[in-house]
C-alpha cells in the first residue's frame, strides 16, 4: 500500500511534538504540504526544520485550538497559500489524571476548552471549508479512555474523548453530502510528554517512574508487544487520510494493543 498525497494540503493541530509530530512527518513523507499548528510556536518551527532536513514541505503556525477564529484562520491561510484544503487533523490535547470527585472546576474547564472545543472548532471549520471542494479527509485524536469510564481516574479527560467519538459521527453525517470523510483514532498509552506528565504524578506520590510506566503498560494493554510509538498512530491517520479509506467514515479506530475492544 503506497499512499500518495502529492499536491495535497494538510493542516495538523497539536503538531509541535509527540503524536502530532509523527502525524506531520507521515503526511509530509507521503507528499502533502503540511501546516504545523500548535500553541507552542517554537515547537512548530522545530518540526518544520526537521521536515526541511528530509527535503519536505511544512509551514509553522502558532494557534490556540480553543479559539475558533485562530483554528479557522490557519485553514484560511492554508487555502489562500495553496488554493486547497484536503486534510485536517485535530490532535491537540491535554490530560488530567484526576478522578470524578478530585478534578477541580478549573481543570474541567481547561479539558473542555482544549480537548472538546478545540476538536469541535477544527471539525466545524474543516467541514464548512471543505464543502466547496466536494472532497476532504478529517481525523481527530480521541483515546481508549473515551470508550468507557475507568476506576483509575481520567474522568473528565475521558469525557472529552468520548465526546470526540460522538462528534466524529455527527460531523461525518454533515460531511457525507460533500464527500468528506470524518474519523477518529483512539490511541492506547504512548510515552510522549503527555504521559511523562502522568508519570510525574506517580513520582510525586513516591513511586518509581520506570516501574510505574511498566506497571501502567501491563495494567492497561493486553498485547505484550512492548511500547506503542507515536508512529503507530501516525500510520493509522495516514491510512484514514488516503484513498484507501474512501469508504470509511464516522468511525473511531482503536490503536491500543487491545486496551479497548469495542
Ligand atoms: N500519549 C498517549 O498515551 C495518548 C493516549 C491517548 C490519546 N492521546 C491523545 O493524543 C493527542 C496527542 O497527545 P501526545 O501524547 O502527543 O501529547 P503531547 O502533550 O506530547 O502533545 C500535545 C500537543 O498539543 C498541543 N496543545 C495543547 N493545548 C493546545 C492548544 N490549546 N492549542 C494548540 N495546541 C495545543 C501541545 O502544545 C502539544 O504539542 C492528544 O489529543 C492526546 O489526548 C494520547
Amino acid at each position: 500500500m503506497q499512499v500518495d498525497l502529492k499536491g495535497q494540503t494538510a493542516v495538523v493541530f497539536g503538531a509541535g511534538r509527540g503524536i502530532g509530530e509523527a502525524i506531520v512527518t507521515q503526511l509530509a513523507r507521503a507528499g502533502a504540504k503540511v501546516y504545523v499548528a500548535d500553541l507552542i510556536e517554537k515547537n512548530c518551527a522545530h518540526v518544520v526544520d526537521n521536515l526541511a532536513k528530509e527535503g519536505l514541505n511544512g509551514v509553522a503556525v502558532g494557534c490556540d485550538v480553543g479559539k475558533f477564529e485562530q483554528v479557522d484562520g490557519v485553514m484560511e491561510r492554508a487555502e489562500r497559500e495553496t488554493g486547497r484544503l484536503d486534510i485536517v487533523v485535530n490532535n491537540a490535547g491535554i490530560v488530567t489524571l484526576g478522578s470524578f470527585l478530585e478534578t477541580t472546576q478549573e481543570e474541567i474547564s481547561k479539558l473542555i476548552n482544549v480537548n472538546l472545543m478545540g476538536t469541535s472548532n477544527g471539525l466545524q471549520a474543516a467541514v464548512k471549508r471543505m464543502q466547496k471542494y466536494n472532497h476532504g479527509k478529517i481525523v481527530s485524536t480521541a483515546s481508549f479512555a473515551g470508550r468507557h469510564a475507568m476506576k483509575e481516574g481520567f474522568a473528565y479527560y475521558g469525557m472529552t474523548k468520548a465526546a470526540i467519538i460522538y462528534l466524529t459521527q455527527a460531523a461525518a453525517y454533515a460531511g457525507a453530502d460533500y464527500n468528506i470523510n470524518v474519523n477518529s483514532v483512539c490511541p492506547g498509552i504512548i510515552r510522549t510528554p503527555m504521559w511523562e506528565k502522568i508519570l510525574d504524578s506517580y513520582v510525586a506520590a513516591g513511586q518509581d517512574r520506570e516501574t510505574s510506566w511498566k506497571e501502567s503498560l501491563k495494567h492497561f494493554i493486553p498485547l505484550e508487544r512492548g511500547d506503542q510509538k507515536p508512529e503507530d498512530i501516525a500510520y493509522a491517520v495516514l491510512f484514514l487520510c488516503s484513498e484507501y479509506a474512501d469508504h470509511i467514515t464516522g468511525q473511531a479506530l482503536n490503536i491500543d494493543g487491545g486496551a479497548s475492544m469495542d
